[in-house]
């Protein structure tokens, strides 16, 4: 059984990101989404989205796929991966200044554990695409519905609405 990870915080997440859940399927016999639940990031602190709504935006997003599945960790990424034996980390790359950051990664969670990082070039429609963008954009009240799911969409207008009336 060849499993893969496909780590972030997905906050929340895109089509980017659903573009390589779909790319990874393919590839791996189970992908297991792994949402970090970074204890120092918290809504009161910068995130829109709890881990629980996070999660059910992403149970929704990967229904399509059989061999995927939603896991919330914490911790480091190269122990969830032991934990569950997953051989390989899937990122999706969007372009030079991914790289850099990635390369970092993999290279140090390759020297924690024997774990492999691949990269997906992220499809050019979503190179641009981020969900700090995403967040940002729909704030001031562009259209991002091509970005996202419906569902997702509809989340994040409501979650503007209630920090616009001071929920
Ligand atoms: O979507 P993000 O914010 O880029 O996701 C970051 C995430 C959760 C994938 C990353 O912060 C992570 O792997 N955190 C777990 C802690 C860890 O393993 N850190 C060492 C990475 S070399």
């Amino acid at each position: 059984m060849r499993r893969a990870v496909c780590p972030g915080s997905f906050d929340p997440v895109t089509n980017g990101h659903i573009d390589i859940f779909r790319r990874a399927a393919d590839l791996f016999d189970e992908v297991v989404v792994a949402v970090g639940v970074n204890k120092s990031k918290t809504t009161s602190s910068g995130r829109f989205f709890t881990p629980e709504e996070r999660m059910a935006m992403l149970d929704d997003a990967v229904a399509p796929w059989d061999n995927v599945r939603v896991q919330g960790f914490s911790g480091l990424v190269t122990d969830f991966c032991l934990e569950i034996g997953a051989q390989a980390i899937v990122k999706g790359l969007r372009g030079a200044t991914d790289y850099d950051y990635e390369l970092q990664m993999a290279q140090m969670n390759s020297h924690l554990t024997e774990v492999e990082t691949v990269f997906l070039m992220t499809d050019p429609s979503m190179s641009f695409v981020s969900s700090s963008l995403v967040k940002e954009v729909a704030a001031f009240g562009g259209d991002v519905a091509e970005f996202v799911p419906p569902q997702v969409l509809s989340a994040l207008t409501e979650r503007i609405a209630e920090r616009a009336r001071g929920e």
